[in-house]
């Protein structure tokens, strides 16, 4: 009511979400930006843990949560989503010269090519708390009957590090704590292109495509349909493809 515009984050997800300085940039920031242009009013962002956007939102804290969030059914139990506005594949990045070669080297994988548990090895999987990665890892580890995640989510035997972010997941696996890191692509890209000596395991990652959207508390609908109106009229002149080209150049590799 106050004519703002309050949205969390996690600036921490390049090319998404990231810092510049004390500013605010990334496709979601500025597809944000341009929805609060649409609607009157002024976007003011609060950079969060990944893991409180959901929260924040359906107590009304923020009135949208934007974090190249993947829409899950369990989430859709406390927030909806808008249309979606952009795709993310789950990757996995590995050092030079690891021994991890390919996803079967990772995970067990069902008759549809789902991965249903993580390989009994002692491999150790590096991931942002809260984020689908971990999400994937840590079923997939209790799939497996290691049953060791504590109560709070976590890990008692190391198989999934979780950390606050996806840049210190990376470091983590430089420095040798873990063995590879499961995180979206763009973001993997952007961590490859800014570190030495790790690259994204090239195979077939189809299993995990998925589809990012803005959350909104479940008793805002007309907001909600506020934003999927902006979404659809920036989708239908060109200025969301215009953003995302930016910082994702179709000739750089764009999955
Ligand atoms: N797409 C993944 C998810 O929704 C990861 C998102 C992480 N975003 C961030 N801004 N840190 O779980």
């Amino acid at each position: 009511d106050d004519g703002i515009l309050y949205m969390a984050t996690n600036a921490a997800f390049p090319p998404y979400e990231y810092k510049e300085g004390d500013n605010f940039a990334g496709i979601d920031v500025e597809i944000a930006t341009e929805i609060a242009k649409k609607l009157g009013m002024e976007l003011q962002i609060a950079d969060v843990e990944f893991g409180s956007i959901i929260g924040g939102v359906s107590t009304g804290k923020y009135d949208i949560g934007m974090a190249g969030m993947t829409v899950t059914e369990e989430r859709k139990q406390s927030v909806n989503f808008s249309n979606t506005y952009a795709t993310g594949i789950q990757v996995i990045i590995v050092k030079d010269g690891s021994s991890i070669t390919s996803l079967d080297d990772i995970f067990v994988f069902n008759d549809e090519g789902d991965p249903t548990a993580l390989k009994n090895t002692d491999i150790k999987v590096g991931v942002q708390q809260d984020t689908t990665g971990d999400i994937y890892s840590s079923d997939a580890i209790k799939k497996w009957g290691f049953n060791d995640l504590a109560d709070d989510g976590s890990t008692t035997t190391d198989r999934v590090v979780r950390f606050k972010t996806g840049a210190e997941a990376v470091a983590a696996l430089k420095s040798g704590k873990v063995d590879c890191v499961i995180i979206d692509n763009e973001p993997a890209k952007s961590f490859v292109a800014a570190n030495e000596g790790i690259h994204i395991l090239a195979g077939d990652n189809e299993y995990a495509v998925e589809d990012y959207a803005i959350c909104v508390d479940k008793g805002n609908t007309e907001l909600l349909d506020k934003i999927n109106k902006a979404l659809d009229e920036l989708k239908a002149d060109g200025t969301i493809d215009g953003i995302i080209n930016k910082y994702i150049p179709k000739d750089g590799g764009a999955q």
